[in-house]
């Protein structure tokens, strides 16, 4: 469970004048959240399964393939919960990197992970000096390509830094209209965004197009050529109280950092209300997630 502390950044004070953020204070925003409330994405997605019982970063590295995936990246690492994955299923068959631009967020993974599990570095998608040309087998990046803007210079980088034969798999959001209890979440966590900060409809984190998979699939088609891709929909749900799942649920969401206490309070309430109308007979509400994984292989 986190704070109701919302962080009033540059990026939020200009949304709430109406005005369109630039770059720097997008990604000075995103730090400033991953300050405040590391680990955040794990205190959700962990929890969320699907049907076959596997949270997304269990689906996601289940891509690996040890015979031809040596040297793997965990990008945008984040608290290092895919990287432990990586290394308790892979061990010493592997070699693991993470990158993430949050020194709060790579404390977190150097306590999970202690060398020399993972070499860690501090870097931004954008620019991986730190890794080679062609030094790495696969990329691995969970819930954070839809954050990367500008987006291009990541997606070549990833190119440059790929062996021959290299495979790129992340998890990505998925169809909101796939989901009842994931859209009405959304909607009442986003309006209420939106009464606080007039332009945050346009001024959501990442670019737009990685969102959608035919747009993800031609923008990676641009950079990898001819890479075989393939977007495959998912969905993973977490059971509980309404109250308790409202929380998590509304945790999950960065416009739910922005929101002050007073509007966060009721959001909250309302999405406990949303979730708890189709709670079964014992009292339990379910959140469900979709997401898609992505898998370009070279
Ligand atoms: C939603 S969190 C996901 C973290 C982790 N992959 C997980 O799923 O638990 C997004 C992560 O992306 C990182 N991030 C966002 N943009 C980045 C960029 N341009 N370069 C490096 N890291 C970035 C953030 O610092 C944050 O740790």
């Amino acid at each position: 469970m986190h704070e109701p502390i919302h962080i009033d950044s540059r990026w939020a004070q200009r949304l709430r004048r109406g005005e369109q953020p630039d770059a720097a204070e997008v990604r000075e925003h995103l730090l400033a959240v991953h300050q405040r409330h590391a680990g955040f994405t794990e205190g959700v997605a962990r929890g969320c399964r699907d049907a076959a019982g596997r949270n997304s970063y269990e689906w996601l590295a289940e891509v690996i393939d040890p015979a031809r995936h040596r040297t793997i990246l965990d990008l945008a690492c984040g608290s290092g919960v895919l990287a432990e994955i990586c290394l308790q299923r892979h061990g010493d068959a592997i070699e693991l990197i993470g990158i993430d631009m949050s020194a709060d967020e790579l404390a977190l993974a150097r306590r999970r992970i202690p060398d020399p599990g993972c070499r860690l570095h501090q870097a931004l998608a954008q620019s991986m000096e730190c890794i080679p040309d062609a030094g790495v087998d696969l990329v691995l990046c969970h819930w954070a390509l839809t954050l990367m803007d500008p987006i291009e210079p990541v997606l070549a980088e990833i190119r440059r830094i790929l062996r021959p034969q290299g495979t790129l798999a992340a998890i990505i959001d998925g169809d909101i209209a796939s989901s009842p209890s994931y859209a009405a979440v959304h909607d009442v966590i986003y309006s209420a965004a939106q009464h606080e900060y007039p332009s945050y409809a346009n001024a959501d984190l990442g670019d737009a197009r990685v969102r959608a998979p035919e747009s993800l699939a031609a923008l990676i088609r641009q950079t990898f050529r001819d890479a075989e891709v393939r977007i495959e929909p998912g969905m993973v749900s977490l059971d509980g109280a309404p109250q308790t799942l409202a929380e998590e649920a509304t945790g999950f969401f960065y416009a739910s950092f922005v929101l002050s206490a007073h509007a966060r309070a009721r959001a909250l309430a309302e999405v406990a209300r949303v979730l708890s109308a189709d709670a079964g007979s014992d009292g339990l509400g379910r959140f469900d997630m979709p997401i898609h994984r992505l898998v370009a292989q070279l």
